[in-house]
């Protein structure tokens, strides 16, 4: 059987809210995820912990399409969750929506 969870859209920030290239915490029942609008506009959602040592990736310095852990460094791609070399790891990513300046979570 082919059981499909559904999904459910829902509202955490205005586009306005998120100055670009600064993470912002959101938790959403057990889920806690960064939220980042980067230089190019686009809005981004991952897990707000390292998968090195639990470090608060919301408070990361952004470049780019990446993020750079606040705590030991490492640099991970805020697309894909990848963790990049020479470091090894992945972050869960969240799609996002945004509509007439409201930004949703697909979640
Ligand atoms: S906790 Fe993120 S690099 Fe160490």
């Amino acid at each position: 059987m082919n059981q499909t969870k559904e999904k459910k859209r829902l509202e955490v920030a205005k586009i306005e809210d998120l100055p670009l290239q600064v993470g912002k915490e959101v938790n959403v029942g057990d889920h806690e995820i960064a939220l980042f609008r980067l230089s190019n506009g686009k809005i981004k959602a991952i897990e707000n912990r390292c998968p090195h040592k639990q470090g608060p990736l919301s408070q990361g310095i952004v470049s780019g399409e990446f993020v750079f852990c606040p705590l030991h460094d490492w640099k991970i791609d805020v697309s894909s969750g990848e963790v990049q070399k020479p470091d090894d790891g992945c972050v869960k990513t969240y799609p996002v929506e945004v509509v007439d300046n409201i930004v949703y979570l697909i979640i």
